[in-house]
């Protein structure tokens, strides 16, 4: 069997070899709900143009549905020498319904109803990829709120810089993640114009109605060059960009857990659900999630390079390259979206050493802004204030005590300005004092995560 069963069959004499048909395989087989909902729509709209007898229309959208069932039922065996989905659907319609099979494919050509699958999987994932954003996002304001007040030590350059609350460390994960999750929606947007009716490469020759199947599919609009619709993948490129930032915010995360749950710093018991051990030293307990979080990363970056390189040298229109987008919004997929459920299970989940971090919080001399800042609030110019406090950071540093340990007559000695009160500088009142839009004072956190809540919403 097989080369008669070809749907290109017609002008081929000899055979294909084995190592062809294996090299050019595709991996769209689980591609089947899309591939077929392409179908039918085309071929009702192919009935009611008259461009077909509606009769048949109707008995192919009835053996397509057979075909469906067949998938679901997991009864199709897939078959190399059909190369791609497409041929299996219309092969195993033509054992469903007989010969009215051959008119599925009357104006429509491989090279547009692909780009229609491609851009209903783009669509799709987009779709999934959102709900998994939205869905973690809820569970960082749930938790912003929880933490709202809890102090830990902020950084840069993994130093300790100034105390923050661990809940506006977690709602900047909720902010990332809000704009992943609007890049999504909007690549879903621009991928959303339907491109069958562009046949080959060039427009088709019959009186097709491109609206009522882009209604039927749900596309708000059809493309408007038909080289275009069949030979750029932007959309795909754009939604592995998506992926591609979305998985690197979560990398970062990972990253702050895996260090967060070592000794050093000893911020996060990682619930047994989440960790694992080793086969040799009984006392370990492994960040792996987050690990492999963070090491899958590089899948999904390499995607996006393997599609931009890709498409670079490709004359217009069709080239069998553009086959390795499936792969590419498949493979890029397959760990954004798992990434972003197991982190809205894993993140709740995660046991904060709170005493521990508000401990850290103000060790480091992390206050030292704040002594700056009071001088500045009694008047001196902020570089003065910065000496002046540095020069008491150094003091402390000799004796080996935090800056609020110094006895007053340390800050008598190095400002005027200074009064007893400074002593009362604290990691929460260093906290409460970040009382702006965006800071990270208590109240401020509580108010972002209300308000990140409802942009959710919108
Ligand atoms: N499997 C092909 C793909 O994914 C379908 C289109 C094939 N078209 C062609 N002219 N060879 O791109």
């Amino acid at each position: 069997m097989g080369e008669a069963q070809r749907t290109w069959g017609g002008r081929f004499e000899g055979s294909m070899d084995d190592l062809t048909r294996d090299y050019t395989a595709g991996v769209d087989r689980d591609l089947y709900e899309q591939d077929i909902a392409g179908s039918v729509a085309h071929v009702r709209m192919l009935g009611a143009k008259g461009i077909i007898p509606e009769s048949e229309a109707d008995s192919i959208v009835a053996g397509l549905g057979l075909v469906l069932e067949q998938f679901r039922a997991g009864q199709v065996e897939w078959r190399p020498d059909l190369e791609d989905i497409h041929t299996h659907v219309e092969v195993l319609l033509g054992e469903q319904i007989g010969s009215a099979a051959g008119r599925l494919h009357t104006a429509r050509s491989r090279n547009d109803q692909v780009a229609l699958l491609n851009r209903m999987l783009v669509r799709d994932q987009c779709e999934l990829a959102s709900a998994g954003a939205e869905a973690f996002i809820e569970i960082l304001c749930d938790l912003a709120l929880t933490y709202e007040a809890a102090p830990m030590p902020g950084y840069t350059h993994l130093q300790r810089a100034q105390p923050i609350t661990l809940g506006h460390h977690l709602l900047a994960y909720g902010e990332m993640l809000l704009r992943d999750r609007a890049r999504f929606h909007d690549c879903r947007e621009r991928a959303n114009v339907l491109p069958l009716g562009s046949g080959a490469l060039s427009g088709s020759p019959y009186p097709l109605d491109r609206e009522m199947v882009a209604r039927e599919l749900g596309f708000q609009g059809v493309s408007r060059n038909s080289l275009d619709a069949v030979a750029d993948r932007d959309f795909a490129i754009e939604f592995l960009s998506c992926c591609a930032i979305t998985q690197t915010h979560l990398s970062r995360l990972a990253e702050e857990i895996v260090l967060w749950s070592s000794a050093e710093f000893g911020f996060v018991r990682l619930p047994d659900a989440f960790a694992t051990g080793s086969s040799m030293m009984p006392q370990k307990k492994n960040a792996d999630v987050a690990e492999l979080a963070r090491g899958r990363t590089g899948r999904v970056l390499g995607e996006l390079m393997n599609l931009l390189t890709n498409l670079k040298g490709q004359p217009l229109a069709y080239n069998r390259d553009l086959q390795e987008d499936k792969a590419a919004i498949l493979n890029a997929a397959a760990v954004v979206i798992p990434s972003l459920r197991i982190f809205a299970a894993m993140v709740p989940a995660l046991q904060f050493n709170l005493e521990h971090m508000r401990v850290a919080a103000s060790g480091g001399f992390a206050l030292a802004t704040d002594v700056a800042d009071y001088l500045v609030r009694k008047g001196m110019a902020f570089r003065e204030a910065h000496a002046v406090t540095g020069g008491l950071v150094r003091e402390a540093e000799e004796c080996g005590c935090e800056l609020n340990e110094l006895p007053f007559e340390a800050y008598a000695k190095a400002s005027a300005l200074f009064e007893t009160d400074v002593l009362e500088i604290d990691v929460d009142a260093a906290l409460a004092a970040r009382d702006v839009v965006g800071g990270t004072a208590p109240t401020r956190v509580r108010e972002a995560a209300d308000i990140l809540r409802k942009r959710l919403k919108n």
